[in-house]
């Protein structure tokens, strides 16, 4: 078996999330369905092209699991000279954001309702992302469902392979324990390096806008743990 037939089996028993589709509201649908053409991404496309996909030679950032979407809209209106990729499962969520963005006139951001570990793996060219996002991924807590954790080393070396020498790979969460996963796991990979001269966590930098569930667990008084890696330069 080939290294990339070994790592797509892999990958594939992860799931990170579990589809609870919950309703789309009459305007969520209808956003998702006709914004489509406007925020969406062609599916069968084998590789995103990022110039084809955003008109324009661009530092591409991807957000994976964006929940609400109030990342990404911050993000696209603070930074029009960049061009964001929501990535979310949740396809109520996507449906409202189409229609978030288009009422502001956002254009710099595409929008895809797949499963990102996968998207990562099979549409993202190597090399190709200035940064990679990814804000309160559910943690999973109890032992026997820590297996679906995002953050272990074959997703994290992937996903590192994507990034451009000298991009980003943010990461936060207000899960104790997760923190100090991801903490090992970027940590231990060779391709990435730790921002933080002290090779710690990081202060919430002003950059990363507040999200939905870091405001839930903050008034639940969880802390809040940001990494803030580089893939290291040749
Ligand atoms: C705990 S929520 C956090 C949402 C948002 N980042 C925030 O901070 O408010 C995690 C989100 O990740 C999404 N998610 C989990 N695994 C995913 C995957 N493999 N691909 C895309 N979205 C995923 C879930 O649907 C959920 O909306």
């Amino acid at each position: 078996m080939t290294e990339k037939q070994q790592q797509n089996i892999s990958q594939r028993k992860i799931r990170s999330y579990v589809r609870r589709e919950g309703r789309f509201t009459p305007s969520q649908r209808s956003a998702f369905e006709s914004l489509r053409p406007v925020y969406g991404i062609d599916s069968n496309a084998e590789k995103w092209d990022f110039e084809a996909l955003f008109g324009r030679q661009s530092d591409v950032f991807m957000e994976l699991g964006f929940g609400d979407g109030r990342v990404l809209k911050t993000l696209s209106a603070r930074h029009p000279e960049n061009d964001y990729l929501g990535i979310e499962v949740h396809r109520p969520g996507v449906g409202r954001l189409m229609r978030e963005l288009n009422e502001e006139g956002l254009m710099n951001v595409k929008l895809s309702a797949e499963d990102g570990m996968e998207v990562l793996q099979q549409k993202i060219t190597k090399e190709s992302l200035a940064g990679l996002l990814i804000f309160f991924p559910d943690p999973w807590h109890k032992k026997k469902h820590n297996k679906r954790r995002m953050i272990q080393p074959e997703f994290v070396h992937m996903a590192a392979t994507r990034i451009k020498p000298g991009g980003l790979l943010h990461l936060a969460t207000d899960w104790e324990d997760y923190a100090q996963q991801m903490m090992k796991v970027l940590s231990s990979e060779s391709l990435l390096e730790n921002s933080s001269n002290k090779n710690a966590f990081v202060e919430r930098p002003d950059s990363r806008p507040l999200t939905k569930y870091e405001q839930r667990g903050l008034r639940l008084g969880h802390g809040v743990w940001d990494l803030v890696f580089r893939r290291k330069r040749p």
